[in-house]
């Protein structure tokens, strides 16, 4: 059985609440259930984990070495000022791809950098949380 984990940042537990003009309503649960469903038939698992906390995010990819074949990340706010959450993703070996269901670079301009592009396998935006199961699919192609 494989592993991946689905990792969100801040604010992203009021996925469903929050800004739906932006965000959608699908909520973090929705999102999970989508993704275990469309893992099943690869024999893999998914764990989802949410912190508005960098420190406890930096513990968890850690943590995730080893353990999992993948992470999808969608890091927040963080993702545009984070350098310890991009030295976390370089000090892993674990593949990570970076998720934002909107897109950023149609919004303010504070949201059109990534601190944590560059260390990523790839970075999936603003298709929606769709993203998240496109990201999966792309660790089955592996
Ligand atoms: C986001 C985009 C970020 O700029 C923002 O701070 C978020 C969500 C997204 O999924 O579109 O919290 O990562």
């Amino acid at each position: 059985m494989g592993k991946l984990l689905l990792l969100n940042g801040p604010n992203l537990n009021r996925l469903g609440k929050r800004e739906p003009d932006i965000y959608g309503s699908e909520t973090l649960d929705d999102i999970k259930r989508k993704m275990t469903a469309l893992l099943e038939p690869y024999q893999y698992q998914v764990d989802a984990k949410q912190s508005n906390h960098e420190g406890q995010l930096i513990d968890w990819i850690h943590e995730a070495d080893k353990n999992y074949q993948g992470i999808i990340f969608n890091p927040g706010a963080y993702t545009h000022t984070s350098i310890a959450l991009r030295d976390a993703i370089s000090s892993v070996d674990v593949p990570v791809i970076e998720v934002h269901i909107s897109n950023v670079h149609k919004r303010e301009t504070f949201r059109h950098n990534s601190m944590l592009a560059p260390v990523c396998e790839g970075q999936i935006v603003g298709l929606g949380t769709k993203g998240y199961q496109l990201a999966a699919m792309y660790f089955m192609k592996q």
